[in-house]
């Protein structure tokens, strides 16, 4: 059964995006699961290459198993930013539902050919759900100086309806003005929704499309944006500074505590605070 194609496309029908929340520890991944626990909302756990690394793939894979099983909820493990074909390849194979390989850095026809060479083998393997990249996004997942945003880093519409039809992903990740990441002392930049517009017409719904940078992003932007077909919104940075805000004010006012579960029950709070948020902003609650 198709689980995540039948949930990116009921959310496309109805006008809502899955937020794709990034994780590396145990603590985060409780955070997520009682924001959805609470919202009934569909959800994505994603783990970058990095944070894939620090937790383990198929450490990650059993722990979100166990919690499907408890819960029956659709709980999505997703590979976010795959660089290269060999980590894709590591995802698949450790049980990930959904990757996405990141090409956006190559030129278009080395995007195009390892693209197309990942979706060959993923069918095979029958993954679901493989996102592919297309413009490029800058920033990273942290607080930073702004960054500017140039017209060439924009996804190219009539680009986009090629990539398609060459490589057949299932999702695709655009850069219309989003940056990963939040500015530290200015907002974050607005969202160029025309550009938006204009990719989703060409596609005609032949794709689902996502929004990374989802932190810092204004709130009406991300609205209109699903209003014009995001059908998933990648959200860390935000994420990352409950996480640690909530972790250095625990530290510093409970200074004689030193069991690691009692110490980590406010951050645990601290991120699902924001991940209900952010399930609320995106229209996904009461889903399931
Ligand atoms: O792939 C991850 C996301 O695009 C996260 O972006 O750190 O700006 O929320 P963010
Ligand atoms: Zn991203």
């Amino acid at each position: 059964m198709k689980i995540m194609l039948d949930i990116f496309k009921k959310a496309q029908e109805n006008k809502y995006a899955i937020g794709a929340f990034n994780v590396s520890n145990l603590e985060q991944i409780k955070a997520i699961i009682q924001a959805v626990q609470k919202m009934k909302s569909p959800v994505i756990m994603a783990t970058s290459e990095g944070e894939s690394k620090s937790i383990g793939k198929k450490q990650i894979k059993a722990i979100i198993d166990v919690y499907r099983q408890e819960t029956g909820w659709p709980i999505i493990l997703h590979l976010d930013h795959g660089k290269s074909f060999e980590v894709v390849k590591e995802a698949i194979e450790a049980g990930y539902d959904s990757v996405q390989f990141d090409g956006s850095e190559l030129s278009f026809e080395e995007n195009v050919r390892i693209t197309k060479k990942i979706v060959e083998f993923a069918r095979e393997k029958g993954i679901e759900n493989i996102e592919g990249e297309m413009g490029y996004l800058r920033g990273k997942s942290a607080v930073q100086e702004a960054v500017e945003i140039k017209e060439e880093d924009l996804t190219d519409p009539k680009q986009a309806q090629e990539f398609i039809k060459e490589t057949k992903v299932d999702s695709l990740a655009v850069a219309i003005g989003n940056i990963h990441g939040v500015f530290k002392s200015t907002k974050n930049p607005h969202l160029f929704l025309d550009r938006l517009e204009e990719i989703n017409k060409g596609l005609a719904n032949k794709v689902f499309l996502v929004l990374h940078g989802g932190s810092g992003t204004p709130e009406e932007d991300i609205k209109k944006a699903i209003q014009l077909g995001i059908v998933k919104i990648n959200v860390n940075t935000e994420l990352r500074m409950a996480y640690t805000k909530a972790l250095k004010k625990t530290l510093q006012d409970n200074p004689s505590q030193t069991t690691p579960y009692k110490i980590m029950l406010p951050v645990i709070e601290a991120v699902q605070k924001v991940v209900e948020e952010k399930i609320k902003l995106f229209g996904s609650d009461n889903k399931i």
